[in-house]
């Protein structure tokens, strides 16, 4: 007889990495930072110690976080990536028959994390232009609502929230409902329109918000992420972790990169010009994308999608496909964005009904 497992849990589909990128291929499928690792992060990293558990408290890193960002020391929660303390937050606060909302399509991790917490995913679609529809979010909250999670850029759509629209938002939601605002990639915004969730935390005492030393910061492979918010909700999210996840190679590895900021702002600021020059071609080439302000752009190719993904595997572009959906590409390398033109060119030529050219932007 099978062992008996929880029936949503086996009912979720197994964890199956995408296929590796053949060597001459783009992999632009995970919003990574395709820079190489800086030789003064690689060295603190190489100064770890393994022998001995990490510093359970994160100490030095938040210490050092509390400065950059000013605030209290307890008010910064280090996690092992922010997806980590998005579990622990979840399951801090949202049990079964709980409700937490996000807008879909968004960061596909969403609905695992809420079936493994027991609670109820309520989805609201996003608009046509790929951004949240704050108000209709505003209206599925219900009494059973615990946390609502916003994320700014959304993943995979690109798109920001206004701080406009977040304020009026979080003027509707009630005080006892935990607020996520997800800015894994608040580094890459240019819109001077969008929310910065450190400059509007003062004002609401149930906002969390998570950052990521994985996307601008070039530690998507060491897991390291934080939280700023409430040290009450920052204290209860700690007691859902497991206890010394957070290495101490990702702990000084994210020192050394914070050391580096000018130097990883550089890269930034960098990948945003390719952004642009992406975005521009897109809109040359007739193709309609979301805004993007995030390290990626968002291919609306609805039942096109998996032919689409194949034109682009095709071309040396590995991206996140989601069929009947859409397609993510990261932003990579410069010497990328040629295949990558030459691949929605042939998208234009060849779908049925072409890219999206209108009801997106
Ligand atoms: C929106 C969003 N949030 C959180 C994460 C998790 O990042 P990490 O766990 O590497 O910090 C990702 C990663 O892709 C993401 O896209």
């Amino acid at each position: 007889m099978p062992v008996s497992l929880r029936p949503a849990i086996a009912a979720l589909a197994p964890y199956r990495q995408g296929r590796p990128a053949a060597e001459d291929a783009f992999k632009l499928s995970s919003n990574e930072n395709p820079f190489p690792t800086l030789p003064s992060i690689a060295a603190a990293i190489a100064n770890a110690s393994v022998n001995r558990y990490p510093d359970g408290t994160a100490q030095a890193l938040r210490t050092r976080l509390a400065a950059r960002h000013d605030v209290e020391f307890d008010a910064v929660h280090v996690g092992a990536g922010s997806v980590s303390i998005l579990s622990q937050l979840i399951l801090a606060a949202a049990a079964p028959g709980d409700e937490v909302l996000y807008a879909w399509r968004s960061f596909e991790a969403y609905p695992g994390l809420v079936t493994v917490a027991g609670a109820t995913s309520v989805t609201v679609p996003v608009r046509a232009d790929g951004s949240h529809d704050l108000e209709a979010m505003a209206e599925a909250v219900t009494d059973r609502t615990r946390v609502i999670i916003v994320c700014t850029p959304n993943n995979p759509t690109s798109a920001i929230v206004t701080r406009d629209e977040f304020e009026t938002f979080m003027a509707r939601v009630p005080d006892d409902v935990l607020v996520i605002l997800d800015e894994a990639y608040v580094e890459f915004v240019t819109d001077p329109a969008a929310v910065n969730g450190l400059e509007v935390r003062g004002e609401h005492e149930n906002l969390v918000v998570l950052r990521t030393f994985s996307k601008a910061y070039g530690l998507a492979g060491l897991r390291i992420g934080y939280a700023i918010g409430a040290p009450y909700i920052l204290d209860a999210a700690q007691s859902t972790a497991i206890a010394l996840s957070v290495t101490d190679a990702a702990q000084r590895g994210a020192l050394a990169a914070l050391d580096a900021e000018p130097e990883l702002l550089g890269q930034v600021a960098a990948l945003v010009s390719v952004r642009e020059r992406i975005a521009a071609a897109l809109s040359n080439q007739g193709i309609a994308i979301p805004e993007p302000q995030g390290n990626f752009v968002w291919l609306a190719t609805g039942e096109h999608t998996v032919a689409a993904g194949e034109v682009l595997s095709e071309h040396g572009i590995v991206a996140r496909v989601f069929p009947g959906d859409g397609i993510r590409v990261s932003v990579g390398e410069p010497e990328s964005v040629d295949k990558l033109l030459d691949a929605t060119a042939e998208l234009v030529r060849t779908l049925p009904q072409g890219l999206p050219s209108a009801g997106l932007g």
